[in-house]
């Protein structure tokens, strides 16, 4: 187990932000996982974990306990059969190659969410989505390490209290509590049925692809994204910067009168009871509040995809915390909406994070 000193967080997330970690231990296998509970543990440290740094911010003042890096690789076939595919995946895994994996088989569930940079491990964190699909529809199960029980667990996935952006790895007194070793998927041969996501509907008409074959999926959505979205390799950003915003009947009427489209879809909730769901793009707000391709503190929202905030040469959280502030009261003021951020901090957990509940529509 390789132990580093002193590490800036820029160097380990894509938004290329944040002072140094303290420590930085890559975990390679489950030993080492244990290993550096008990080093945490030893030291009196707090620890935060990371897949590829794609949706973690670092802070200025760095962070004063331990990283784990998620470096478990493997991907292994459980059961197969021609109409059921159950696959094992280790949390350090790249999660486009696992998409990749699936889809090589023919099977469906994750086509949809290709090119999403990340770790398998970091999936079920914020449960992933993209073009109409999400993690929590096809993930079974995850073995993890629980830091508070120091002990290696199973946890069901309908435990995990699944929503958009949501799980209880990110949210109440859970979070942080879990590091992710590897992750239990189940996939149909069934593949993904109209209405598709608008910008994937005119993407499949403009190029006459009738097929629907996970592999053709992924191939049209990998070229959406690669049209639109900066690669982290080259470009510091955090993916979708800020989230949509989903409103209650009164919120998304008000929203009407200022002119904001609002998107119902029926959905069924989780005891299977069905819900109109009121729904704003984030993206559409940026645009139309005018801040497109516009500049702040040295990141610009971007031309292609108003949700991703490029970092073109802020060198402080502090400047993206100013470049924030000033976007959403933009936003604010023309359509009273508030905008929440989707990537998270590196930080301890709060304990008044904990009951801080999604008021992203709050007058
Ligand atoms: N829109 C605009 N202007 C824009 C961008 C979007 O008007 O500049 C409106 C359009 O009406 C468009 C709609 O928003 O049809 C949806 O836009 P898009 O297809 O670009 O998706 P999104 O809602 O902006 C979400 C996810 C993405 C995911 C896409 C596709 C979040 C926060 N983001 O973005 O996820 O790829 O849907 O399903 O939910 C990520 O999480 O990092 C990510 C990229």
């Amino acid at each position: 187990m390789i132990i580093r000193e002193n590490v800036p967080l820029s160097e380990l997330t894509t938004m290329r932000l944040g002072g140094p970690a303290r420590f930085v231990i890559e975990i390679e296998t489950e030993d080492d996982c244990r290993d550096a509970f008990d080093f945490a543990a030893d030291k009196n440290l707090p620890v935060y974990f990371l897949g590829s740094g794609a949706n973690s911010i670092g802070k200025d003042e760095g962070f004063p306990g331990i990283i784990l890096i998620n470096r478990l690789k493997g991907i292994k076939t459980l059961e197969e059969s021609p109409d059921r595919l159950v696959v094992e995946a280790a949390g350090g895994e790249n999660w486009d190659d696992f998409v990749d994996f699936v889809c090589q088989k023919g099977f469906s569930g994750v086509e949809a969410m290709s090119k999403i940079p990340g770790t398998v491990g970091a999936a079920p964190v914020q449960n992933i989505g993209a073009y109409g699909q999400e993690l929590k529809d096809t993930l079974k199960s995850v073995s993890a390490f629980d830091s508070l029980m120091s002990e290696f667990v199973e946890i069901d996935a309908s435990t995990m209290d699944f929503s958009y952006r949501h799980s209880i790895f990110n949210s109440g007194e859970k979070a942080g509590r879990f590091f992710i070793l590897s992750c239990v998927f189940e996939f149909t041969s069934h593949e993904m049925t109209p209405p598709f996501y608008a910008s994937l509907q005119s993407f499949l008409d403009e190029n006459k692809i009738l097929d629907r074959s996970p592999a053709t999926i992924r191939s049209a959505v990998s070229k959406i994204r690669s049209e639109k979205l900066p690669d982290p390799d080259e470009t510091p950003s955090a993916g979708s910067f800020f989230k949509n915003i989903y409103l209650d009947k009164l919120r998304a009427a008000k929203a009407r009168e200022k002119g904001v489209p609002v998107r119902e879809t029926e959905k069924l909730d989780a005891d299977g009871k069905p819900y109109l769901e009121l729904k704003v793009n984030t993206g559409w707000l940026l645009e139309h509040s005018g801040l497109k391709g516009k500049t702040f503190h040295g990141f610009e929202i971007s031309d292609k995809a108003a949700l991703v905030l490029i970092n073109r040469s802020a060198k402080t959280e502090h400047e993206l915390e100013l470049a924030k502030s000033e976007i959403s009261a933009a936003v604010k003021s023309k359509f009273g909406l508030t905008l929440n951020q989707e990537p998270v901090y590196i930080e301890e957990p709060r304990l008044s994070d904990f009951n801080q509940e999604e008021s992203s529509e709050e007058e």
